[in-house]
């Protein structure tokens, strides 16, 4: 049992959190910098929500596995017989190896590379060899097979993006991406091709830097100078139950296909998937996994909702693109996280009423969630 929010950030933080007046505070810096608070979060946020964890198009053929992280814990993703994804916890049921280590495809079984326990796609024990004495089909008396197969987590997809639900606890998939549907403004992304990802790394920020930093318009006209043509003037945020994140009209006639200067939709489903529109035909998501307090890997993947895919060369600098927007982005939230070292931070900054309501609102929802 995790300590409580309260002892992690005490008291007086705590009350300086909740005090709004003139402007709301941020998140004192413990919040992203403690182990017991990130283990807290584990604990009672990401083991108990839908947490984005994989690209389904990468589970595409039978034995298709994708081991991922999720609450801190091994999950593997795996594409069974009848092409369904499906989660389990990723660990053998003998001693309790970390089974899967890499992304491939696994033919029709998983197996245990320690004694050769062998696992079929749905998860069920197939054989244990030599477990109950010499003959390689022994099983110690009592011992049920059907007890002791792969631990399923619960998982649903919605277009390529595959959820998990470690406690089995939330409320359906549909309900829970319902208040992002109902900005999607009739694209239909039924339509949507996969185009590339761009492998971003281990980011040395905590995961909720890189949420906050999706969900606020008010850096765009300043870190990204030269990648996006969007005023700030142009921006609102999306302060919603279920929703949060902020849009831009671009006004302007200045429209270029190297740059960001598109009408578009940045939107988040609490707590890590964060889905960007760039209309009317761009489509991308960031899969953020955070793995210690300070150290987050993310990747975003990139699709298109034209008929045909672009070229190789206009993929290239598409990725190009995206990669200079994040490493912009990277470099902004490693140093809000170096500034957390500072006592500086321990009174968390201040907010914006106009540009950071929701970054508020997504703090808010932490700590909710902690308490
Ligand atoms: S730990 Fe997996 S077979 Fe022994
Ligand atoms: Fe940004």
């Amino acid at each position: 049992m995790s300590p409580s929010l309260h002892s992690i950030l005490g008291a007086d933080a705590l009350a300086a959190f909740e005090t709004q007046a003139p402007v709301a505070r941020g998140l004192p810096a413990v919040a992203y910098t403690s182990e017991a608070f990130f283990a807290l979060e584990n604990e009672r946020i990401f083991a108990d929500s839908w947490v984005f964890a994989g690209l389904a198009h990468e589970l595409a053929r039978p034995g298709d596995v994708v081991p991922v992280t999720v609450a801190g814990r091994p999950v593997l993703l795996v594409c069974d017989v009848e092409g369904t994804v499906r989660a389990f916890h990723n660990v053998c049921r003998h001693r309790c190896l970390r089974l899967v280590e890499e992304a491939g495809n696994v033919g029709p079984t998983i197996q245990c590379p320690y004694h050769s326990w062998t696992y079929r796609l749905d998860g069920a024990l197939h054989i244990a060899p030599y477990f109950g004495g010499r003959d390689p089909g022994a099983v110690p008396a009592g011992f049920d097979r059907a007890e002791h197969g792969l631990v399923p987590v619960r998982a649903a997809t919605w277009h390529d993006w595959i959820f998990v639900n470690l406690n089995g606890a939330a409320a359906p998939l549909e309900e829970f991406i319902a208040p992002v549907e109902a900005h999607l403004g009739g694209l239909d992304l039924a339509r949507m091709k996969h185009v590339v990802t761009v492998d971003l790394g281990a980011i040395a920020a905590n995961w909720k830097l890189l949420m906050e930093n999706f969900i606020e318009p008010y850096h765009v006209p300043f870190v990204h100078a030269t990648t996006t043509e969007q005023p700030l003037t142009d921006h609102y945020t999306l302060n919603e139950p279920g929703c949060l994140g902020c849009a831009v009209d671009v006004s302007g006639e200045a429209k270029r296909a190297d740059t960001l200067a598109a009408d578009s939709r940045y939107l988040t489903l609490f707590p890590n998937f964060s889905l960007g529109l760039y209309l009317p035909d761009q489509v991308g998501v960031h899969l953020d996994v955070p793995l210690a307090p300070d150290l987050t890997l993310q990747r975003r993947a990139i699709y298109t909702l034209r008929a045909e895919l672009p070229s190789a060369e206009e993929t290239e600098q598409l990725a190009r693109l995206w990669r200079d927007v994040h490493v912009e982005d990277q470099v902004i939230c490693e140093r809000l996280q170096q500034g957390r070292a500072s006592a500086v931070a321990d009174g968390g900054g201040v907010l914006s009423p106009v540009w950071e309501d929701s970054v508020r609102s997504f703090q808010e929802l932490v700590v909710s969630r902690l308490r």
